[in-house]
Order: C-alpha cells, then structure tokens, then sequence
C-alpha cells in the first residue's frame, strides 16, 4: 500500500512539474485596446516554448541540457513594452518579405511597386510595421505527443506597399521529441512577394552567457550570395571555399569571425543551401553544437537559403529578459528563407505568390544533447 502511494506521489509529481499540455495568459494591451496573449506549451520532458500574439514572437524556448537541466535558449524583452520600443525582430515571425529588398522597390507583372524603406536606402524584414509588429489571432491545439500553436493574420492590399490581400498562417508544433516545427502558409488575391521566416536568437548556453563565439557550427552550403557594404546581393553565388564563411565542416563561430571584412564585423550572409538537404526530412541543413552544456540544434527546412547572422549590431544597449543586456555576439540567428532581394535577381529562385496557389515553407529546430 504504501509502495502504491509512493507511486501516485511520484507520477503526481512528475505531472505538476512536466505536465504537457498548453496555457494562456494575458501579455499586456497594444495602445488601441487589443489584448495580447502569451501562450505556454510545454512537452513531456519538460521542453517549454512561450510564445505571444504580437508580433507571433517566441519569447522564451527552455531547452534541457546533457544533464536534463533547462535553461531558456532564447534572447528576447521582458514585457510587451519592451518589445514595442523596440528590439532587433527577437524570435518574431519577419514578412511579408523577410530580409533586404534593394531601394525598397520592385517590378511585378509591369507595374513598379515602391515599399517602406526601414535599412538605410533598402526594405528590412518587411517594412516598418512587419510582421513583427503586429497583431496576430491565435488557435491552440493539445496532443497526444504534440502541442501547436496556429497565428493568423491578414495582411491587407497595399500594407507596407505590398500588393494583394495576403492571409497568412504559421503553425508552431512544439513535439514530445523536443523539436519546434514551423510550417507558413499563406495565400493571395494578387500576385505579392512573399518570403517569411523566424527571427530568433539563440544561445544554446542559455540567453544571457554572453557570446556565442564557442558555438560549433556546420552549414550544408559550398556557395554564398556575396552582398555589397548595404548587404544586398551582387547577383553572383559564389563559392565559400578558402573563405571564413566555408562552415562545411564543424566549426567554432568565433575561430574565424576576426578575419570577415564588414562593419560590424561578423557573420551576416545567405548560404545557398546543398540542393541534396533542402526540403529533407531526415538531413538537416545546418548543426549548431554547444560544447559546455551539450546542446544540439539541427535545423530542417523546404527553403533553399538560410540567412546566418550572429548578432553584429547587438551593442550592449538593448534591455533584454531579466535586465540582462546582450552583449555583440550574445546570440545567433539561422533564418531560413529565399534569397535576400529575390524579387529584383532573376537568377535567383522566385519568391513571387500567385492567386490560387499557396505558399508553404516548412523548418525544423530539432535538440538533442551530446556529452
Ligand atoms: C539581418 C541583419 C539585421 C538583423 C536585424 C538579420 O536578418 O541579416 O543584417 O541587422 O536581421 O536584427
């Protein structure tokens, strides 16, 4: 008898401190009323993904180490005001063209179209108000072995200075395997660049352990998009070999970092991703390794590029969770996605949406651990 208490003890126990499952509370209100919403999911070892209405911002992912100890991957703000003022696209969903569109301008179908311009002369992530900043309704779903999150938002005719009525959907899956899957997709009535992807920042050491220079990173891609001093492709694809940015084989973030000509220096480039792992189920496209906690990230995805960027511009200054202030180099970003400027480099693969044809990008952040 006493056996079977000890038992019930432990599973209850083991319920209240890993229960799967989904929670909603609500994060605050935007300046007209709206209420936003922090969902919590939460698998069955204990994987916790917290993840709000605005901006479909993922503010904390708690990850478990070697050891089974958790510690929350993810750079971000404390509260919806943080993020308001300002913050550089942490964990947000980026669009409705994620990335650099040169002078903010393109041609579709004859006609010249003319975008916000956020970057210098160029269009950023979608503008001055993306995807980032605003407001998105939210559908979750518990599972047997999954827990999902569904973000909609409709992106109206000329927003930003995109054509068409865009309906857009991300679907967050957090699994009972510890992988955060992301599927968008997203339909038109005119025909619109799109090109969405997730801006978070990691530090698998956990948010606030300062640089991610001894990260240990292997991407699937031989050849790059060189862009010029403003980050927009040349229109060349060139080859990585013989350069600091040939991460083919595992290799430390900071071993090579030094010798990148940029300002700020460090990683921010497209990788033309190894055709063989795009759209893979099994064979990521880029690991990330970090050695002290045995974090590992693989990352899987439909996209033919991945936009790695390492925190350049991070200067010490941005209020982060906890009043920790992330430091240059706190934290990296994998963003899968077409090429930058696609829709003005017709060599590189379209990122041009039809009406009557649906637009879906699907990747994987998978952890495991190493010891
Ligand atoms: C870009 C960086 C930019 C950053 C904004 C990245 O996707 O490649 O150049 O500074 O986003 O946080």
């Amino acid at each position: 008898m006493r056996n079977l208490f000890a038992a019930f003890a432990v599973l209850f126990l083991a319920a209240t401190t890993f229960g799967a499952g989904i929670t909603k509370k609500p994060y605050g209100k935007m300046p007209d009323g709206t209420a936003i919403e922090e969902y919590t999911l939460t698998n069955k070892s204990g994987m916790t993904m917290k993840v709000i209405t605005y901006g479909g911002i993922v503010t904390e992912l708690h990850v478990p180490d070697k050891d089974g100890k958790l510690a929350d991957v993810c750079l971000g703000c404390s509260s919806l005001e943080e993020y308001r003022e300002g913050h550089p696209y942490f964990g947000a969903i980026t669009g409705r063209v994620a990335n650099r569109i040169a002078k903010g301008k393109f041609t579709l179908d004859g006609k010249e179209y003319t975008l916000a311009t956020n970057n210098g002369a160029n269009h950023l992530h979608g503008g001055k108000v993306g995807f980032d900043k605003v407001v998105w309704t939210a559908k979750s779903d518990e599972g047997e072995t999954q827990q999902a999150l569904r973000l909609y938002y409709k992106s109206n005719d000329g927003e930003e200075g995109y054509p068409g009525n865009l309906k857009v959907s991300v679907l967050y899956v957090l699994t009972d395997s510890n992988s955060w899957m992301i599927e968008y997709s997203a339909v038109t009535d005119k025909a619109t660049p799109i090109n969405l992807t997730q801006h978070a920042y990691f530090n698998l050491a956990g948010h606030a352990s300062g640089t991610i220079h001894d990260h240990v990173v292997t991407i699937h891609a031989d050849k790059y998009t060189p862009g010029d001093e403003t980050l927009i492709p040349t229109g060349k694809i060139e080859p990585v070999k013989g350069t600091p940015f040939d991460f083919t084989e595992p290799t430390a973030i900071g071993k090579r970092i030094k010798e990148i000509k940029a300002d700020p220096v460090g990683y921010d480039l497209n990788y033309v991703l190894r055709e063989e792992k795009v759209a893979s189920t099994t064979k990521p496209v880029a690991t990330v390794t970090e050695p002290k906690s045995g974090r590992v990230m693989k990352v899987l995805t439909s996209e033919p590029g991945v936009q790695f960027y390492t925190g350049n511009f991070l200067d010490g200054k941005q209020k982060g969770k906890g009043g920790v202030k992330y430091p240059q180099y706190g934290g990296f970003c994998l963003e899968t996605q077409h090429y930058p400027d696609s829709i003005n480099q017709k060599t590189f693969p379209s990122i041009v949406l039809e009406p009557g044809k649906t637009y879906v990008h699907r990747t994987v952040y998978s952890f495991s651990t190493v010891k």
